[in-house]
């Protein structure tokens, strides 16, 4: 399976932190937001990936990623133009999705939780169409919003309504099966001029094939397009990791527990950071894993 990051967008709402630089690169608390939905895809055991961004702005993620080799992955770059929509994502990477699944998730999205993993390996394993996620929301006209019937079964998909049907949003995730790209070639932009992603997931539900997983209050979904958001992640991070000792979307840790990397290259990653708490965890990490392989906490069910 194919995964594919959406890091592109003006990211109006964050200038002008966002006038000379990549919101996705942009820091959560201890490393740029791009490590968070990387993560997730690696914890679905995709390893490899597909990165969109602005043209001006691939070069620095390059820099950060290089060709994935580092972290047992293959990651790839393309550019967006212009912020076209979310779906426009499976036209600019459309020969490099193509005959594929594909897991999609947006560069300001995180996720959290121990069930997380058990969860995006269900969505992978089920996948007949496309998976989709929903969570409880207080505000639900900010995002997509599904509506579920009695049975559990999916009834509609809105994109951020003014009376919402329900107040299940539906999070930057998606998993789609290989005829994404054809439905994607085949959509006109809505009335704000976009190519949504509500748009593609609703012709999976015309066709009956649409199902929504529900994450629970025990999963967190936070994304980080405000001000005001990105500080809560930042906040949420620290006090998580502080909490609990281990690092979120520490994605060479991520890539050693997954076996896309040995332990000693894990910590080589980290000891080219040495100098940061962040370097010092990952070796810490790595130490440890050689001495008792069992998976960590996150990768339980
Ligand atoms: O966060 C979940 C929500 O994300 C969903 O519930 C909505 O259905 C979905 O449309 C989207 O809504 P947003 O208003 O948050 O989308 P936004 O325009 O902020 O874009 C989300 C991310 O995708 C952001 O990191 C920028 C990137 N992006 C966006 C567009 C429109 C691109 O890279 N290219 C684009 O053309």
């Amino acid at each position: 399976m194919k995964g594919v990051v959406l890091a592109g967008g003006n990211g109006t709402r964050l200038q002008p932190l966002t006038l000379v630089g990549s919101k996705q690169l942009a820091p959560v608390y201890d490393k740029p937001m791009v490590y968070y939905p990387l993560s997730v895809l690696m914890l679905a055991g995709i390893d490899d990936v597909l990165i969109i961004t602005r043209p001006a702005e691939i070069e620095l993620f390059r820099r950060l990623f290089g060709c994935g080799s580092r972290l047992g992955m293959h990651i790839d770059y393309a550019a967006q133009e212009e912020p076209r929509g979310i779906a426009d994502a499976f036209r600019v990477g459309a020969d490099r999705i193509t005959g594929e699944d594909c897991a999609l998730v947006l560069g300001d999205n995180l996720f959290h939780g121990a069930k997380l993993p058990s969860i995006l390996r269900r969505a992978a394993r089920e996948l007949r169409g496309c998976v989709l996620f929903g969570q409880h929301v207080a505000e639900p006209q900010r995002f997509g919003v599904a509506e579920i019937g009695a049975k559990g079964n999916l009834l509609s998909i809105e994109e951020k309504p003014e009376h919402p049907r329900s107040n299940l949003a539906i999070p930057g995730l998606y998993f789609f099966d290989d005829t994404v790209t054809g439905i994607a070639r085949g959509l006109r932009p809505s009335a704000r001029g976009e190519l949504e992603i509500t748009d593609v997931l609703r012709a999976y539900l015309a066709e009956g094939r649409a199902d929504l997983i529900r994450l629970g209050q025990d999963v967190t979904w936070l994304d980080t397009g405000t001000h005001e958001s990105l500080l809560d992640a930042g906040r949420f991070v620290r006090d998580v990791q502080h909490r609990q000792g281990s690092r979120l979307g520490c994605v060479e840790e991520i890539a050693m527990r997954m076996g896309f990397i040995s332990a000693d290259a894990c910590y080589e990653l980290g000891a080219e950071m040495s100098d940061s708490p962040y370097g010092q965890y990952v070796m810490e990490r790595a130490r440890a894993h050689r001495l008792d392989p069992a998976p960590a906490t996150f990768l339980e069910e």
